[in-house]
């Protein structure tokens, strides 16, 4: 590492000038506030304002994370498109848990969710696959999605094997892919505040309702 980067990485501090958040300012349906959050983030011009940072847990009992783009968002939870057979859907199916992170790092501000994660109706996966370019459809059937692959030129083979196959009509939904739900049981929202005084607040729910505490920061 260079000095540069060194000192970057360990002294560089942002104050977070940013307005506070208090009780009164949150929605009581956490769900509402997310997507208040989200509108504000794409109405910034943040890149991809619906990415969320997924983890889950693995055979081990070890957290993996990766990146998902978050296609709907309604009462009943968060659904994301992926391969059946990639890593992340093995462990959902031993263990369907998550968390997701929406990190809208330039206006100072995280959202965290926690819950149960279950595979959508295939009505729902097939409607979303419909709605996607060709080339995103043939690639899901030609990306292996987590595994080994010899090189870039393997993958390029793949995905001209299955242009050809199916040349001149639509691209069907594959088997292996298809959407999860995560529904959040937990849920914290993160406003930055200036001297690492930020504001969080924690959504839990109790009989049908959400409890809302501040935690300290
Ligand atoms: C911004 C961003 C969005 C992504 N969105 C998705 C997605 O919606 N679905 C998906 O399968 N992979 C998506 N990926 C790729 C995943 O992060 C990951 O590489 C892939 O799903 C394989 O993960 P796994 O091996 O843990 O299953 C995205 C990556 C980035 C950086």
């Amino acid at each position: 590492m260079s000095e540069q980067e060194r000192a970057s990485i360990r002294d560089r501090r942002l104050q977070y000038e940013t307005a506070g958040l208090e009780l009164g300012d949150l929605s009581i349906d956490p769900m509402e506030q997310w997507h208040v959050w989200h509108s504000e983030a794409f109405d910034a011009g943040l890149a991809e304002p619906n990415t969320m940072i997924l983890s889950t847990v693995d055979f081990q009992s070890h957290p993996d994370s990766r990146a998902v783009l978050v296609r709907d968002a309604d009462h009943f939870g968060f659904t994301f498109f992926t391969n059946y057979v990639s890593a992340k859907s093995h462990q959902l199916e031993a263990r369907p848990v998550g968390a997701g992170l929406f990190a809208w790092l330039d206006l100072h501000r995280q959202v965290r969710v926690r819950g149960a994660v279950e595979r959508v109706g295939d009505r729902e996966s097939d409607a979303y696959f419909a709605s996607r370019p060709r080339p995103s459809q043939v690639a899901a059937w030609a990306s292996p999605q987590s595994e080994v692959i010899r090189d870039r030129h393997e993958l390029m083979e793949l995905v001209a094997e299955h242009e050809r196959r199916f040349a001149g009509e639509p691209v069907p939904r594959p088997p292996h892919w298809g959407g999860w739900r995560l529904l959040p049981e937990e849920w914290e929202f993160w406003q930055g505040r200036p001297s690492r005084l930020h504001d969080r607040f924690r959504y839990r729910r109790v009989e049908d309702q959400w409890q809302i505490h501040r935690l300290a920061p």
